[in-house]
């Protein structure tokens, strides 16, 4: 039986667990795994290289013709290139999050990726994790999920994961800046952090990443099975 290649949106806030259940269900399925936050992450470097004031509007529209994201997918995952150098590392750093989420709430900004990840899931057989692919992306999307956990525990995970990669975090500072930075993302007046109507919510505190992925597969193959 040839299964049709469905495009599947996991949106959430940061830390909710997206990512790693948006990659390894894309492994599990065999499709495209895309990172769109790791995209303005990346305009967030460029900024921080050039210096820029992101609320300039001249500035940030010269940089941008400027620059040119690309999304390379390998085994290993996303790799991002900025202007052909792989800035996968530099996208990580503590500082970038923030400067991220500023520069995503530009229209210019989100024009320019929003473009791009259309054109990288048109074709379906497809994952994408943010937060407004089930609605400005794809609102079409065959299958929507919505991501969430408790503020304490995602604060937790981003400190774990700071610690993981020999930085010192402070707990009570990487807890306020992550209420920040919800704050932010879901205040903005373009494509804010909601959930699409007809997206499943999952709570990650309640599994295991397996189980997680488990559960996402379990309504996948449902909605195939209904024949989508
Ligand atoms: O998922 P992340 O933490 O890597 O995303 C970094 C920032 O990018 C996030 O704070 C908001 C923004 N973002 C967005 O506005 N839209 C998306 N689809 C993905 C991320």
């Amino acid at each position: 039986m040839i299964m049709k290649r469905i495009i599947i949106a996991i949106d959430g806030p940061a830390a909710s667990g997206k990512s790693t259940a948006a990659k390894l269900l894309a492994q599990k399925l065999r499709y495209i795994y895309l990172d769109t936050g790791a995209m303005y992450r990346a305009c967030a470097v460029a900024a921080k290289r050039a210096g820029i004031d992101i609320l300039d509007q001249t500035a940030l529209v010269e940089l941008l013709s400027k620059i040119d994201v690309k999304v390379l997918f390998t085994e290993a995952g996303n790799v991002i290139h900025l202007n052909d150098e792989d800035v996968s590392q530099a996208i990580r750093e503590p500082d970038i999050s923030n400067l991220a989420s500023a520069i995503s709430a530009q229209k210019v900004v989100r024009e320019k990726m929003v473009q791009l990840q259309r054109e990288m899931g048109r074709n379906g057989g497809v994952v994408l994790d943010g937060r407004d692919i089930g609605t400005v992306v794809f609102p079409n999307a065959e299958l929507k999920f919505f991501l969430v956990a408790p503020l304490e525990v995602r604060a937790q995970r981003r400190f774990l994961e700071l610690q993981s990669k020999g930085h010192q975090p402070v707990f009570e500072q990487v807890l306020q800046e992550m209420r920040k930075r919800d704050a932010a993302d879901s205040s903005r007046d373009l494509a804010p952090l909601v959930a699409a109507e007809d997206a499943i919510h999952v709570d990650s505190k309640d599994y295991s990443i397996e189980e997680m992925v488990e559960v996402l597969y379990r309504h996948y193959h449902k909605l195939v099975e209904a024949g989508c």
